[in-house]
Order: C-alpha cells, then sequence, then structure tokens
C-alpha cells in the first residue's frame, strides 16, 4: 500500500534527532531534519563498501540522511549472479545499517534493461520464461516484505530513440521477452509479496527543455494513464533527476508542467537520483559550484511547490564517490572530478547543499 505523506511524518516522528535551538545549530541542522519538518523526505544513495571503510562518509550518511538507497547493490547482476545462487549480503548490510540508524531505505531496481546478470539475458529472450520475471520478484520483495518503505519495479522502460510509437524500449531483454505486459506482471507480483511497499515506476531524463525530453515525457505519461486504467498497483513516479548544467536546457515552467500532469493522475512522486553533472561548465569551480547551486535550487523550488513530491534523494552525497566522475556520458574528458553533489571530496558542504536545504526550508508544509 502507498506510504502517504502523513505516514512519512510519523515515521519521521520517532526518529532521535536532537534539534539544537541556537542559531548555529540550526544553520547547520541536517537535511532530513530541514525535510522531515516541512513534510518531505531526504535521502541518498549509498554503497556498503564505503559504508564499512570511510568513517567520515558514514557520519555524514547517517547526520544527513532520512533514507537510503542502493547505488548498486539491490540489482540483478548482485543479488542473483547465477541462477540458483543469491547474495543478500551487501542489501541486508545495508538495511541493518539503515534500521540501526533509523533511516529508511528503498530497494533499486527489480526490472531494468541493465544491470542483469548474463545468464538471464541470454535465457530469458530465448525461453520466454515468465517465471524468470515472477520469480525474481517473489523472492526479493518478499525476503525484504515490510522492511523497504518503496521499490522502483520498473526502471527506464522508455526509449522514444527506439521507434516505437509507445515509445517503449523496444531493446529491453524484458520487452523482447514479453511485450509491454511485463511492466504490468512486474507491479503486480510486486504488490502481492509486499503489500506494504510504495510500488514505484522510475524514469530518466524527465526535466529537460529540448524536444527529446518532451518525447520522454509524453511516452511517459502515456505509460502510467495505460497502467492506471487497467488497475497496474502503480502508487508514484520516481524521476531521476540527473541533471546536466551545461549540456540539456531546464526549464521550470516546463518541469513544472510535467509534475502537475503526473500528479493528476492520482500518483505521487519523488526525485530518486538527483545529482547535477558540471562537465562542459567552466574552468574555475567556484563558478561552477555556484551554477550547479542555483540549478539545484530552481529545480527543487518546483518541485517542492507541488504537495505530490514527497521528497528528494541525491545519488550519492559526496563528490568523492560520484558516478558523475566515471561514467562515461557525465564524466569530464580531461578526468577531473565532478562537482554535482552536496558535499565535496573533503566531506565539505558546498553551496548546493545550502540550495537543498533552502529550497527544503522554503517548502509550503
Ligand atoms: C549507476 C551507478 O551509479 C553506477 O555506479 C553504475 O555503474 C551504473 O548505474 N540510472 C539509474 C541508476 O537508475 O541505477 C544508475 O546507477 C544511474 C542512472
Amino acid at each position: 500500500m502507498l506510504l502517504g505523506r502523513r505516514d512519512f511524518l510519523r515515521s519521521w516522528a520517532a526518529l532521535p534527532i536532537l534539534i539544537g535551538n541556537s542559531a548555529k545549530a540550526e544553520s547547520s541542522e541536517p537535511l532530513r531534519v530541514r525535510a522531515s519538518r516541512h513534510n518531505r523526505i531526504y535521502g541518498a544513495a549509498v554503497c556498503t563498501e564505503q559504508l564499512l571503510s570511510n568513517e567520515e562518509y558514514r557520519k555524514v550518511i547517517v547526520r544527513e540522511a532520512g533514507i537510503l538507497v542502493a547505488e548498486g547493490e539491490t540489482k540483478r547482476n548482485v543479488l542473483q549472479p547465477q541462477r540458483n545462487v543469491f547474495n543478500f549480503s551487501k542489501t541486508d548490510a545495508i538495511l541493518k545499517f539503515a534500521q540501526h540508524n533509523s533511516q529508511l531505505m528503498r530497494g533499486h531496481t527489480l526490472v531494468w534493461h541493465r544491470a542483469n546478470p548474463k545468464w538471464l539475458s541470454e535465457e530469458i529472450v530465448v525461453t520466454r520464461d515468465e517465471k524468470l520475471l515472477t520469480g525474481y520478484i517473489e523472492a526479493i520483495v518478499g525476503r525484504y516484505r515490510s522492511q523497504l518503505n518503496s521499490w522502483d519495479v520498473v526502471n527506464e522502460a522508455i526509449e522514444p530513440d527506439d521507434g516505437l510509437v509507445s515509445g517503449l524500449r523496444q531493446q529491453s531483454i524484458w520487452f523482447r521477452a514479453f511485450g509491454e505486459s511485463y511492466i504490468e506482471t512486474a507491479f503486480h507480483c510486486a504488490r502481492a509479496a509486499d503489500p506494504d511497499a510504495s510500488l514505484y515506476y522510475n524514469e530518466a531524463n524527465l526535466e529537460g527543455d529540448v524536444a527529446w525530453s518532451e518525447r520522454r515525457r509524453r511516452a511517459t505519461l502515456k505509460l502510467l494513464e495505460r497502467l492506471i486504467s487497467k488497475n497496474v498497483p502503480i502508487d508514484a513516479l520516481g524521476i531521476q533527476g540527473h541533471l546536466k548544467a551545461y549540456r540539456v536546457k531546464y526549464s521550470d515552467e516546463v518541469f513544472s508542467r510535467f509534475l502537475d500532469d503526473v500528479a493528476s493522475l492520482g500518483l505521487q512522486i519523488l526525485i530518486t537520483e538527483f545529482d547535477v553533472a558540471d562537465a562542459g561548465g567552466p574552468e574555475d569551480h567556484v563558478q561552477r559550484d555556484a551554477d550547479v547551486a542555483s540549478l539545484t535550487h530552481r529545480f527543487l523550488d518546483v518541485a517542492f511547490s507541488k504537495p505530490s513530491v514527497i521528497g528528494c534523494l541525491t545519488w550519492g552525497i559526496t563528490d568523492k564517490y560520484s558516478w558523475l566522475s566515471r561514467d562515461e556520458h557525465y564524466r569530464w574528458p580531461d578526468g577531473q572530478s565532478s562537482r554535482g553533489l552536496p558535499f565535496d571530496q573533503e566531506f565539505k558542504q558546498k553551496p548546493m547543499w545550502d540550495a537543498m536545504v533552502s529550497a527544503y526550508d522554503k517548502t509550503p508544509i
């Protein structure tokens, strides 16, 4: 079932966080506190290795994040490397960490065209065995039943460039095996396995003020409409929010209209993977930090002005470990580090952190 904002509030109220009274304490209050005060959440994607090995990282995550998601460890190539081999150890470790620190945890992601084990990618398109889809969801969602607050059930099913009128990703192993029906099958199966978890459809590149992003928005809305008209149990849309400050135009109006369109379908919205790629920006990193902060502020201001948007997770928390420095589409060609997360390499708050705080603080309750 849907975990509404009221329920979020209740779970926050129980969090053992000391909120200081002095102006100094207030100015350094962590994001999770700012967010919860305005009935929103803030969280971050984490990796077990870093949680285990870096105390400073651990401290920042505990202090700032109210909800965790695994950056890679709840993907199928990690959870089911072989047909008969499941490996839950890393997911268990993050869940234990989250529970110990009164943090929620969400699952990412059950069905994706990427991060699948080789054996599965080979087998599924030949056998078209639905059990390879449903058996996995039953096993994973069932194992973490009532412990994860939400699941990204299907991730990135849209790719208008693949040429279908529906805009669905034709090249996905799932589409190739089952056609569009894999999406509803996955949601029904997830709901049956954990009736308490909020079920998300998660999608990328939905905020650009460019024609190809508009095609993705149209296709996403149409897909959501079809799912809802068939009574598929979907609770929310996850908007990844990987912004590219110098490469993809963003406009408040376009983003705002899209959020309204999604909300009018009765869905909640979460920004699930927020960061701001700075590749292609000016040499001067002070200027870049200011640009990243300003875009963050605009984007989150629009998002949090909508009651349907329940919060935001950043994809990582420190530039030290950001995928933006590794991924071929986002990294700087000269190998320098990206600066697209709220904390820098030395775990110091950046202007982006201030922008996030300010956006949460301005959120109407
Ligand atoms: C990324 C991870 O951050 C990388 O470390 C990994 O190599 C590839 O996947 N959209 C998603 C996430 O839904 O799962 C992706 O995570 C980033 C884009």
